[in-house]
């Protein structure tokens, strides 16, 4: 293999936000869409982190939250259980089988999720804050709660008020109450215990004068007002360079890996070697850039599908094929969405397209594929070739090399294989 120093001299150097022409709410709209899709299958509307979200938002403004503090509170009430998600199980699901805490202790992906939560988080250090207030959001103020049972004022704040809003969001799906009465019975006398008497008080005040039950039982109400906060959270102060961007991008595909791959880091792999080859075919920085973030999150649309599809030992079947053909299409729309995203949306639709018209969505051939898209189409193929078989991996690369040859012109980019292939062999 050929050292660094032989690569083209081009620098990564930062791009201001405005060039990239993203929206300001732009990582509050993607996390909107992206926990959407994976609540997607849940069957609960609105789905359970927007209502936390904003029940959470209802009491920390009541509680006279700073500006900073409602931002990180919006940040950690939508992504509180984003480590509850796995291929099989949404914990939202488990915990209305289970609503009482010592069931919940007992079964461990319950009582994991806090931590799978922090973990897969604080790989992006930004939300350093946001992945510690989640890591305790399951915590009761009396100690017993989990994961560690830590108590009183060890807890922090927002992690109080998130417990609060996710006990009274499991509350609605599995009881219809319509008053604060009612709602006061249901928590049982155990509340302060859970709570803590501030908080539990300041959200009875709150029910009384700020919101009605009646509106936070509402979907239309919650979904229109959840709307207006997701367009009232700036977050330059959270994501100030694409440096930034990228690792939050990097912390997104590492979550997407986990529920549709077998090996947790493809994504990754492909970043590597398709900014490589973009650095090998003299692209831009602003290209490169294009295409990192196209290895991030093409396959985004895969959390859609039942997710145990990606794992299934057994043949597919026709169906089950055409939902996993279709998520290059559900990655389209999810990015479509996304202010600012239409280049990467538009590469990650064409990322099955073969070089010669054979393969999927549209059947696009040859130049009329972007190059991004042909870039992916050959360093997908090549990591799937090489990552499971690491141990071994100086010899399968040498076949995968071979299989990339071998469909040169057919399936990939004559002139992107013959360049990737020069570059990986020695
Ligand atoms: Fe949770
Ligand atoms: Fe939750
Ligand atoms: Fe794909």
């Amino acid at each position: 293999m050929k050292s660094e120093a032989t690569l083209p001299h081009t620098r990564l150097t930062y791009t201001s936000l405005q060039e990239l022409s993203l929206t300001p709410t732009f990582a509050s709209d993607f996390i909107t869409q992206f926990v959407t899709l994976l609540e997607y299958s849940e069957g609960l509307n609105p789905s359970h982190s927007i209502r936390v979200t904003v029940i959470a938002h209802f009491l920390g403004k009541y509680m006279k939250l700073s500006d900073g503090e409602m931002k990180e509170l919006f940040f950690a009430s939508m992504l509180h259980d984003i480590g509850g998600v796995s291929p099989e199980h949404h914990v939202v699901n488990k915990l209305i089988e289970l609503p009482d805490v010592f069931g919940q202790k007992t079964d461990f992906f319950a009582f994991s999720h806090p931590y799978r939560s922090y973990s897969l988080l604080s790989t992006f250090p930004t939300f350093q804050n946001i992945a510690a207030i989640i890591f305790a959001h399951h915590e009761f103020f009396d100690g017993s709660g989990y994961p560690q049972g830590i108590k009183g004022e060890q807890i922090p704040l927002l992690a109080r008020i998130i417990r609060i809003a996710d006990t009274v969001d499991i509350l609605m799906n599995i009881h219809k109450f319509s008053t604060i009465e009612e709602l006061h019975a249901l928590l049982g006398f155990s509340s302060e215990e859970e709570f803590g008497t501030e908080i539990y008080n300041a959200f009875l005040t709150m029910l009384k004068n700020n919101v009605s039950i009646t509106d936070l039982l509402d979907a239309d109400f919650i979904n229109d007002y959840f709307f207006t906060l997701q367009k009232s959270v700036e977050d330059r102060y959270y994501f100030s360079s694409t440096e930034t961007i990228t690792k939050f991008f990097r912390m997104v595909a590492t979550i997407v890996d986990n529920l549709t791959n077998l090996d947790a880091t493809h994504s990754l792999h492909i970043e590597d070697f398709a900014a490589r080859t973009g650095l090998l075919l003299k692209m831009t920085t602003q290209e490169i850039m294009d295409v990192r973030w196209t290895a991030y999150l093409h396959d985004i649309g895969k959390i859609a599908n039942n997710r145990n599809i990606y794992r299934k030992k057994e043949k597919l079947t026709d169906d089950e094929w055409a939902a996993i053909k279709r998520h290059p299409i559900t990655s389209y729309e999810y990015l479509n969405r996304i202010g600012g995203f239409d280049k990467i949306a538009y590469y990650s639709l064409y990322h099955h397209e073969n070089y010669d018209g054979s393969g999927y969505p549209e059947g696009l051939a040859g130049e009329r594929i972007p190059l991004v898209s042909r870039i992916m189409r050959v360093t997908d193929a090549f990591e799937a070739m090489t990552a499971e078989r690491i141990y071994n991996r100086r010899r399968d690369w040498q076949r995968a090399l071979k299989e990339l040859k071998k469909y040169s012109g057919t399936q990939f980019d004559p002139i992107i294989v013959d360049m990737f292939v020069a570059y990986y062999t020695t």
